[in-house]
């Protein structure tokens, strides 16, 4: 692929851009200077530095990030700070999305990527991808309400029962279960369902994949995902 076409594609700026990045010397592929515009890059393991910071080039992104308190999910935040500030400006020229929504105060695993199908894939409500979510609670969690949380709650103006699966008390406050579906607040509401109230939030696992996978993440951190990383964060429920 002609070197300035590549860099474009993971997202250094336009086609002129990219040819100036070229002609200044700013570009290296294995330690060696490319300022000719005919240059054609192999892109199988293809590594790269730019104003001598390195990249790999990569076709499609797959990130996971363990999401800190005080980030929202959106571009435009408005009273927090927004995920997206914690990426580089390539990354973001790329189109980058996240793969659902975490809450600004919500902690844990929250995949971005810039594949569109990915994210289809594990977002689309018939896809059952299911969700680990571990919670402080304002009340200890009773019997009752773990029955109840098993036997689905209604959601106001959602349509159907949500019902969480693998609800295990760790602690007279804290709380583990998983969740099929992805309605906003969906955790928060389904703790209120039944008289709680969530005090702190935190996603564990998508799918099979969970921190523990990624080198216990630590919060703020972020990492590309490899190809097993994808899989295990596509596995469905039966
Ligand atoms: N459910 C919630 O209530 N909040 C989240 O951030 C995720 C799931």
């Amino acid at each position: 692929m002609l070197l300035e076409k590549m860099l474009q594609s993971q997202g250094f700026g336009s086609r002129k851009y990219c040819q100036q990045l070229i002609k200044n010397g700013a570009v290296q592929i294995h330690g060696e200077i490319i300022d000719n515009l005919k240059y054609k890059a192999d892109l199988h393991a293809l590594e790269f530095s730019v104003y001598g910071k390195s990249y790999t080039y990569r076709e499609k992104v797959y990130i996971a990030l363990n999401k800190p308190k005080g980030y929202e999910c959106s571009h435009q935040a408005t009273h927090h700070f927004s995920v997206f500030e914690l990426f580089d400006d390539a990354l973001m020229n790329r189109g980058l999305q996240c793969v659902g929504r975490l809450d600004q105060d919500t902690t844990g695993l929250l995949l971005l990527t810039d594949d569109g199908q990915f994210l289809q894939a594990l977002t689309h409500p018939k896809k059952h991808v299911a969700k680990v979510y571990q919670m402080h609670t304002a009340d200890p969690v009773t019997a009752e309400q773990v029955a109840q949380l098993e036997q689905g709650v209604a959601l106001r103006n959602e349509t159907g029962i949500f019902a969480a699966t693998d609800v295990q008390c760790l602690e007279e406050r804290r709380l583990q279960m998983t969740v099929h579906q992805g309605v906003y607040h969906q955790v928060k509401r389904m703790l209120a369902a039944v008289g709680n109230k969530v005090d702190q939030l935190h996603r564990a696992q998508i799918g099979q994949l969970n921190l523990a996978h990624l080198k216990n993440l630590p919060e703020g951190e972020w990492c590309y995902l490899n190809d097993q990383d994808i899989e295990l964060a596509k596995v469905r429920e039966n």
